[in-house]
């Protein structure tokens, strides 16, 4: 029925239509309340007048007076009708107040106009397909041997119910492996347990960095990184490489934090030897810098023996070690970690809070009883037996494909390897061509932060058999072949690697 309530109102409520005519009624009325078409101070009926105006039950009218009451939409006082509140209708708030037609739009906050500029590639993201670097083989996991530790785990946080920071068990078991493989020096508590490596990254900006503070990451170097020092304000100067790793020497600025990757440098796979190390921690302590250890995917070596992590040749406190369990297990696992110098662990521990930055105490428990257990260890001993096959597959399979076009310097370790062009390809163009034809491949340029540019394609081998390498390697073969060798345009964007696809 249609109802005109004193010519102001038109109530159009539909019994037999499947919703109660409370809701209809409540929500007609808050609507024409909100509209401003009711002013404050309008007197409704009586709940008695209403109902029968509109042809339902008293009950259902004192329902939605007594609801909009509630929620401050109408005045209602023993034995008076109902009025509408003063200040129901935000545009009619003070009687008087013009109404503003345009609302003043939203503004972000600095913070978010930096990351909204900042483009710079996360690598793995994108769809699974061959060469996607940074992903773990997921389908070689021991499903459902993790499962029965989620279960213990899912069962044992029921019974506790505690508040998850950062679990000792979790904190005892990493460090024992990080203490036997990776040359770690630190105490349990150091231990701060993340969603990914990238929030760990995110933390130590946000707790060292302030505005227009110099940072120094590598060039070519890992993106999500950059993105996160820049959104914290940071000023981030790439440094060049030499054989070695990062080449400060003879620079005058300071920086105030230093991101690498020793280990397995991102994107070349370089080694930073001792000597550089030892002088990057005297630089470092010179200029009071902080050093972030970005130790990836160092868990998979393949040639000679692993170099022991920065961190533990660190004897001032300035080292932090950022690993994750998103390579060394699967990608969806999303947890991470940072080693924090002791002194800072309030603070960390303070940041996570406040940001939320926290894993679920299920997860950290489940993953406590994998590792401790020694199934992290053997899981990681297979896939280095695996990755090591494949890494020698693919450069085998590229070679018989594209030969000496693509030039490559098998890696040591990790999970993703690194052809070189010759310069005069443009690496982002055949990169889009190679999107196209269904492969992901990472153009080098991209990963450069100022200075020289750099050619090649950056391939991930680890997630992918043997059928799939030698596939995808010859469709790279294929495109390389058919057209795709565009010589660069003499243009001023060629240096920012041309189109900005990948
Ligand atoms: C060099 C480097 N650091 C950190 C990460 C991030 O790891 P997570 O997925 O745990 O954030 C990646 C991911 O590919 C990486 O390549």
């Amino acid at each position: 029925m249609d109802v005109l309530l004193s010519g102001q109102i038109d109530f159009k409520l539909r019994p037999g239509s499947g919703e109660p005519l409370t809701r209809q009624l409540y929500g007609q009325l808050r609507a024409t309340i909100l509209a401003g078409a009711l002013p404050p101070g309008y007197r409704l009926p009586s709940s008695r007048d209403l109902a029968r105006q509109l042809g339902i039950s008293r009950n259902t009218v004192s329902f939605v007076v007594d609801q909009l009451a509630m929620e401050g939409y109408l005045d209602v006082a023993q034995g008076r009708r109902p009025t509408v509140a003063a200040a129901a209708n935000a545009q009619l708030v003070s009687g008087r107040t013009p109404i503003r037609r345009s609302p003043m739009p939203l503004r972000v906050s600095h913070w978010g106009a930096r990351l909204l500029k900042a483009d710079w590639p996360f690598v793995n993201e994108g769809d699974p397909r061959p060469f996607l670097p940074g992903l773990a083989d997921a389908r070689a996991f021991p499903h459902d041997l993790w499962a029965r530790y989620l279960r213990r785990a899912a069962r044992n946080a029921l019974a506790s119910g505690t508040m998850a920071l950062n679990r000792p068990a979790l904190q005892a078991a990493l460090l024992q492996h990080l203490l036997e493989h990776r040359g770690v020096r630190a105490q349990r508590r150091q231990i701060i347990v993340t969603p990914t490596a990238q929030a760990a990254i995110e933390l130590i900006a946000r707790v060292l960095l302030d505005v227009g503070d110099v940072a120094w990451v590598e060039s070519p170097g890992y993106g999500g990184a950059r993105a996160a020092l820049e959104a914290a304000g940071a000023v981030v100067r790439g440094v060049e490489l030499d054989r070695s790793g990062l080449s400060f020497k003879g620079r005058r600025d300071r920086p105030r934090l230093i991101f690498v990757t020793p280990s397995h440098q991102y994107p070349t796979g370089r080694l930073m030897p001792i000597n550089r190390r030892r002088e990057l921690l005297a630089f470092a302590g010179t200029v009071g810098a902080a050093i972030v250890e970005d130790d990836y995917d160092s868990e998979f070596h393949y040639d000679g023996r692993p170099v022991a992590a920065l961190q533990g040749l660190d004897d001032s406190g300035r080292v932090f070690y950022v690993g994750t369990f998103s390579k060394s297990t699967f990608a969806d696992v999303r947890t991470g970690y940072v080693i924090v110098p002791v002194g800072l662990v309030e603070v960390f521990e303070k940041a996570q809070r406040h940001s939320g930055q926290i894993v679920p105490a299920l997860l950290q428990n489940a993953l406590a009883g994998f590792v401790a257990d020694g199934h992290f260890s053997a899981h990681i001993r297979r896939m280095t037996r695996v990755y090591r096959a494949r890494r020698d597959r693919l450069v085998q399979a590229l070679h018989a494909a594209a030969g000496d076009a693509l030039k490559i310097v098998p890696p040591a370790g990790g999970m993703q390897l690194l052809a070189h062009l010759d310069p005069r390809w443009d690496d982002v163009a055949l990169a889009n061509r190679l999107a196209r034809a269904g492969v992901v491949a990472r153009p080098l340029s991209r990963h450069m932060i100022g200075g020289r540019t750099e050619r090649g394609l950056f391939l991930g081998f680890a997630a992918w058999n043997d059928r799939e390498i030698d596939a995808a390697a010859v469709l790279i073969g294929r495109v390389m072949r058919h057209g795709a060798y565009v010589p660069k345009q003499p243009s001023a964007r060629s240096s920012a690697g041309g189109s900005r696809d990948q």
